[in-house]
């Protein structure tokens, strides 16, 4: 069998190692660099430029260079160059394709296999679409890791011996992971995992540049801001101020030339960016009650991510776990080393009783039921694998068709935590037919969800009487991904007034401490969302609750 690599595709860079002579090594790309820009420049005549030397075309040809598409990844939109349509899967594929050639080219043989790893909290269609990017790439997608996961896997490596409780926290340039697993002697039981897709660097970036200025819609000048916001976000991570200087950065309607100076303090900067900071504790808290361990538990923390670096982050990490955050494995690096690992021990490479990985489902899965109500019949959510469970997972539930003599039904698949339909993630759907006409309860109908390895979800359907049966895989392409809540908003939120004094009482015991568990800010953060979301009733009961809690603190 050939070689398997490892491949870390990530929002702003990724990397490519493979295992040499028992261990992870990274792989350098046409440059002789390690890190290879997530960057993809498509020329008039449709040559590929990937990484830097695509990079420098995002200042000159904006319109047909593209970064930071795995934010886009799933989403079924459509990206355009030279009027030419293309997926984010397809401009994803031409990274994979070169971190691939990179490897030919430095092992001397063809590359045909890959390990790609992906966000733990990617959904279903996300890790799809990833696999689908994998293909067009000409790579058989052996595995699909989870990031934090692969983190776990290259630290263990180096520390066979270790029995500890771990936590990961990967903030890169465009996700948050939190992964909390236990290490025992080269086994690495992943325990729970929460994150946010849409939080990382290129948020801080974009909230120095609407501090900066006002690029309108000038991409080009837009880009200038960006490069220029990131520099200053990575002096401020050594450095207590720095200077930005973008000289004729746009032109006024008078045509008067506009430029940029302005100092910026990391201290003026820490303000910036502290609710966003902040909003990663929560994850954290749930992460570890999910895996039934507290923060006195901990005795590892892995910071990974480029953006672990910035000192507020740090501090916020340390401050919420008893253990000091170190720096045990290279922040930029460890993931791909991780896939490599896994690459190593698919192929053999590795000895299979070195390490042992179990991995966990970070969402709870399940399909809509129709329920039975005093007033009215409401669709709820009914989970079948519940979030955190150990994978690949298969399990089963029976139903019932809801009138009698029906003969069809559509079973819809969603992910999520709510038991209101409308707050999950809908996956896809399947239709089963030709169920014997009976009686309303009569006739049941077994329902069967397979989460596997990759985290990916088949369902299956079968009428129990007849054993007539379907199995699909659940056709999540086009699905688009609830855009993320901007939870900073919530008091523009219609109603939201009322809430205010309940919701600032919980904040002000959540800063003093009160909060040990997280229940405070799990309850909160739902209050918040139900506003948004404009569902007043959900957010009434949620204040009910929060009132007890208050009340069972005082
Ligand atoms: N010294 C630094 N200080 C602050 N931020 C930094 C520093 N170095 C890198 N970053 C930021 O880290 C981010 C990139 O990190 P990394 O390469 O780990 O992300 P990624 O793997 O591409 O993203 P993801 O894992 O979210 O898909 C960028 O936003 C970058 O600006
Ligand atoms: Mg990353």
């Amino acid at each position: 069998m050939s070689r398997i690599i490892g491949i870390d595709l990530g929002t702003s860079t990724s990397e490519a190692a493979c295992i040499v002579n028992g261990a992870p090594k990274l792989i350098p790309n046409t440059l002789g660099k390690c890190i290879t820009p997530s960057v993809v420049h498509i020329a008039e005549d449709g040559g590929i430029l990937v990484g830097e030397s695509a990079a420098e075309y995002l200042f000159t040809r904006p319109d047909c260079t593209f970064m930071e598409v795995k934010r886009l990844t799933g989403s079924g939109e459509i990206l355009r160059a030279h009027g030419k349509e293309y997926s984010p899967e397809e401009i994803q594929s031409m990274l994979l394709r070169y971190l691939a050639g990179c490897a030919e080219t430095w092992l001397g043989e063809k590359i045909s296999r890959a390990v790609i790893t992906v966000p733990a909290y990617f959904t279903d269609a996300q890790r799809r679409a990833t696999a689908k990017a994998g293909e067009l790439a000409a790579l058989n997608v052996e595995r699909i890791l989870n990031e934090p996961t692969a983190a776990a896997l290259d630290y263990g490596l180096a520390n066979l011996k270790e029995c500890r409780n771990v936590l990961v926290y990967d903030l890169g340039g465009g996700t948050l992971d939190v992964t909390v697993l236990e290490l025992f002697e080269g086994v690495i039981d992943v325990k729970a995992s929460r994150g946010n897709n849409h939080l990382g660097g290129k948020d801080f970036d974009e909230i120095i540049m609407a501090a900066l200025a006002d690029s309108g819609g000038d991409e080009r000048a837009r880009m200038r801001l960006k490069k220029a916001a990131e520099d200053c976000k990575i002096a401020l991570s050594t450095g207590e101020a720095y200077q930005v200087s973008l000289p004729f950065l746009l032109t006024a309607k008078d045509g008067k030339p506009i430029s940029v100076e302005k100092t910026v303090s990391r201290a003026e900067f820490e303000v910036w960016i502290r609710e966003k900071v902040e909003s990663t504790r929560e994850p954290m808290l749930t992460a570890l009650s999910d895996a039934g361990l507290s923060p006195a538990d901990m005795d590892v923390i892995l910071l990974v991510g480029g953006s672990t670096r910035i000192p507020c982050v740090r501090r916020l990490v340390e401050e919420s776990m008893s253990a000091a955050s170190q720096s045990l494995v290279d922040p930029d690096l460890t993931v791909a080393r991780g896939a490599a690992i896994q690459a190593g021990l698919l192929e053999g490479s590795i000895a299979d009783g070195d390490l042992v990985l179990t991995d966990v489902c970070p969402y709870t899965l399940g399909i809509a039921s129709m329920h039975e109500g005093l007033y009215d019949d409401r669709l709820l959510f009914d989970p079948i694998i519940l979030r955190n469970t150990t994978i690949p997972a298969e399990k089963s539930k029976l139903y019932h068709p809801f009138t009698d003599f029906q003969t069809s039904v559509t079973i819809e698949a969603y992910q999520g935590d709510s038991s209101d339909i409308e707050d999950n993630e809908k996956l896809g759907e399947v239709h089963l037919t030709g169920i014997p006409p009976a009686r309303r309860g009569k006739e049941p109908i077994e329902v069967v969800f397979a989460y596997d390895i990759n985290g990916i979800l088949q369902v299956k359907a079968s009428v129990v009487s007849t054993g007539k049966n379907i199995s699909a895989d659940i056709n999540t392409t086009g699905v688009k991904p609830r855009p993320a809540l901007d939870l900073t908003k919530w008091e523009s939120a219609n109603g939201a007034r009322q809430y205010r004094p309940a919701i600032r009482k919980a904040e002000k015991k959540i800063a003093e401490g009160y909060d040990e568990n997280g229940d405070l800010q799990i309850v909160v953060r739902r209050i918040k969302e139900a506003l948004l979301l404009e569902k007043g009733q959900q957010a009434a009961s949620l204040r009910n609750d929060l009132l007890e809690l208050l009340e069972l603190m005082k």
